[in-house]
């Protein structure tokens, strides 16, 4: 059980959050507390007044000293971290969240108008921004640090299901599915309906290295660190673990394992690189083929179909990033005659797709026409 208290000019802000889906259930399996402060309550002022006019000038209203402290000492317990919502404190994160979920009582102090009254700052342990950019106040920051810690306490989500979350492992989340199996030509992996939860692992794996490789690359490369590049090659390290991690060799043609070999006590398989030039070419060639094949069944499908026009909108986008792909990272492997082969077969499928939306445009026009014409 973790407790929050907060501290705010306008609790009512919370009514909703608190009221709804898996943070309301969370509240009713006790597995997290949340009480909600008006610090307007601990001012000494006849009129409640918590804010009043900076010195030396300027706009805007600064939140006092006193009614802040003394709510956070009232609450203050031993084992309590307090924080202050502010967009000058260390950037939020999933890290962040899951330190502050193993505290036990936390109290999130949020401010409004122009901000706080800088001695306040004395009062607290940590500053906390949600992002770059101003709010108006702190109350929407302290909600998406409850719902982001309590997730994160056991048994307020179905045990595991946060772990492949982005960011858990300095990697973004693996892409999902649902009903229906085909929707528009595009068709669920067949991984995820084979059954297979070894290989349906590996495939989540592999597909969440890409996604954060295509997506956040930051995320991958701030854990790098290049100790030695020759000409040929260089070794990364990984800046926490202080281990090599991979090897990158210049020039290689690299993929990811279907099986990932794992030894757990020697070493674990998670990219493989090829060197030799004839058995770059042969890869790459029945990549490329490979790709090429599953674009022709989709583009049969859309073909096939009269009613799918968006199938077939989409299929052309695909046959586009695929020739892109083709000019980008496989010339430097299999030549421009072989890319340009590859293109001209792309190119006719594309003419095909493009024909059939054109006929239809044109049946639909003649139709527009004839009915008109009655
Ligand atoms: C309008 S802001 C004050 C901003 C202040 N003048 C500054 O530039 O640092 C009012 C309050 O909203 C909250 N707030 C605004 N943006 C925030 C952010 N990105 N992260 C966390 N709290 C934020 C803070 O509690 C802040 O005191």
């Amino acid at each position: 059980m973790i407790k929050f208290d907060v501290l705010t000019l306008f609790p009512n802000m919370f009514d909703g959050f608190l009221s709804e889906s898996i943070i309301k259930r969370a509240i009713e399996d006790k597995k997290i507390k949340v009480d909600i402060t008006n610090f307007r309550d601990y001012s000494d002022n006849k009129n409640n007044q918590v804010d009043d006019t900076p010195y030396g000038g300027g706009e805007g209203m600064v939140l006092m000293c006193d009614p802040i402290v003394k709510a956070i000492e009232e609450k203050k317990k031993k084992n309590t971290k307090v924080i202050l919502m502010s967009p000058q404190g260390t950037k939020f994160d999933q890290k962040k969240a899951i330190e502050l979920s193993k505290e036990s009582h936390l109290i999130f102090v949020c401010g409004h108008y122009e901000g706080f009254d800088e001695r306040i700052k004395n009062f607290v342990d940590e500053e906390i921004s949600i992002g770059d950019y101003v709010l108006t106040g702190g109350e929407l920051p302290a909600m998406i640090l409850i719902d982001s810690i309590s997730r994160l306490v056991p048994g307020v989500i179905r045990e595991g299901s946060s772990l492949n979350d982005s960011f858990m492992d300095d990697l973004l989340d693996y892409p999902t599915y649902t009903k229906p199996r085909e929707y528009r030509g595009m068709k669920v992996p067949d991984v995820l309906l084979s059954g297979d939860h070894k290989k349906i692992d590996e495939w989540r794996k592999e597909k969440q290295i890409e996604n954060t490789k295509e997506k956040r690359p930051d995320l991958i490369k701030d854990k790098e660190n290049v100790i030695k590049e020759t000409g040929k090659y260089s070794l990364i390290d990984d800046k926490e673990e202080k281990s090599l991690i991979s090897i990158n060799i210049a020039d290689s043609y690299n993929f990811l394992p279907n099986n990932r070999v794992k030894k757990s006590d020697l070493a674990s398989i998670n990219k493989v690189m090829v060197v030799e030039p004839t058995f770059i070419n042969n890869l790459a060639k029945a990549n490329v083929e490979k790709k090429i094949k599953i674009l022709m069944k989709q583009a049969n499908i859309v073909l096939n179909d009269e009613t799918d026009d968006e199938g077939a909108v989409y299929v052309l986008g695909e046959l586009q990033r695929m020739q892109e792909l083709l000019l980008t990272q496989y010339a430097k492997y299999l030549g421009m005659d072989y890319v340009s082969l590859m293109q001209i077969k792309l190119e006719a499928i594309k003419n095909g797709i493009n024909a059939k939306l054109m006929a239809k445009m044109n049946v639909q026009n003649f139709e527009g026409k004839r009915g008109r014409g009655r």
